[in-house]
């Protein structure tokens, strides 16, 4: 590891640190060691490093039995922790979590554990390693790696489709607590979530709007946990949870149809057939709603690289994309539906709710 490449300035060149060659190489180390960081973070979670510290203190001795590892390598992870802003040293040798580190904990409110799981899964980073093969072929990665495609994967795997399911519901907890402040619900009588999973965003819904009906649409895979967790907030009896194959057909009975992180999953010829059978069922009068990211035109200095990797991220592990305003309104004109009004969600909030009405 003698070779790996240090970010401290050569001797002869610290009266020029800010010098743009500075950033430019502190820019490509940190890529370099940008894998590194997800692995530590995902070791740290398997060690159950954030729940084990909780709101207190430890030291790596304390630490060490409770994560059944070596005190002197757990202590190299808490350092690397604290310097990827997860932990800090209030006091020498003694660790505590950041903010950011409490919400890597499984049981915090807002917690991103089951995200940051996913993300770090051998099944997702497999498919990354061959990024290169999908921009070649435009196919997802994924597919030739596990030599089955993603949803079909977790099909077959139901502790693994849990935390998917899991990941999937941290993911838009915070959406569910945006949206309907966000849109006007209450012009509907029924709102359908259309690959809904287990029915967070739904529920946040519900919660709001006590006169509103749902119908919650999946797989059978993705409604496996949909019945307790509506259950929990006492909303089993406002809500069907009605399984099928979005690509064969659409539950009747809504006059909203919402599609939050489901048409980013699939190539637009796919989006169009889920889309068709939305067409079929909606009411003259009724909307369609999708919840995604929308990529700016074009690139400009004060994007962040997430929507960019996120799009990377549907092409290797499911063959889907992120789209621009336009890729929307074609996608839907195609379809049968006029777009209506795109409302960014409030920030740090990446999803806008793309309106659209039958035309
Ligand atoms: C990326 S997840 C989004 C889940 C949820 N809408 C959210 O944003 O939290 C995609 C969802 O589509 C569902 N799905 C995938 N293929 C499907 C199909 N052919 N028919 C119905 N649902 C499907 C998955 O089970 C999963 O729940």
């Amino acid at each position: 590891m003698s070779n790996a490449p240090s970010q401290q300035p050569h001797p002869q060149h610290e009266p020029h640190a800010s010098h743009p060659d500075d950033q430019a190489r502190t820019t490509l180390v940190t890529l370099a060691y940008g894998a590194m960081a997800t692995h530590t973070v995902a070791a740290a979670l398997r060690l159950g490093v954030f729940d084990r510290i909780g709101d207190g203190r430890a030291t790596a001795d304390e630490l060490a039995d409770r994560c059944a590892a070596r005190p002197g390598e757990l202590a190299r992870l808490l350092r690397a922790l604290t310097g990827l802003g997860l932990l800090t040293e209030p006091e020498p040798g003694r660790f505590a979590l950041t903010p950011a580190g409490a919400q890597a904990r499984s049981d915090a409110p807002g917690s991103l554990h089951a995200v940051l799981q996913l993300f770090s899964d051998p099944m997702m980073l497999r498919a990354w390693e061959r990024l290169d093969d999908s921009v070649r072929t435009g196919e997802p990665a994924f597919d030739t790696v596990h030599g089955t495609d993603f949803f079909g994967y977790l099909a077959e795997r139901p502790a693994l489709s849990e935390r998917f399911n899991a990941a999937m519901s941290q993911g838009s907890a915070h959406t569910a607590e945006l949206l309907p402040a966000a849109y006007p619900f209450d012009r509907f009588r029924t709102v359908a979530d259309i690959g809904g999973g287990d029915g967070t965003l739904l529920a946040g819904i519900l919660r709001a709007h006590p006169g509103l009906r749902g119908i919650l649409f999946d797989r059978p895979e993705g409604l496996a946990q949909a019945g307790p967790r509506l259950a929990r907030d006492g909303l089993a009896d406002r809500c069907a949870l009605v399984t099928g194959d979005f690509f064969a057909t659409a539950p009747e009975g809504a006059d909203a149809y919402l599609l939050k992180s489901v048409i980013h999953d699939w190539n637009d010829e796919r989006c169009a057939r889920i889309l068709g059978h939305i067409r079929r069922v909606v009411p003259d009068d009724g909307r369609l709603l999708i919840l995604e990211p929308v990529l700016p035109e074009r690139t400009g200095p004060g994007d962040d690289a997430i929507s960019y990797l996120s799009d990377l991220n549907m092409l290797v592990n499911v063959g889907g994309r992120e789209r621009t305003r336009d890729d929307f309104a074609r996608l839907c004109e195609a379809a049968g539906f006029a777009v209506r009004s795109v409302t960014a969600l409030p920030r740090p909030n990446r999803f806008s709710v793309i309106e659209a009405e039958p035309v």
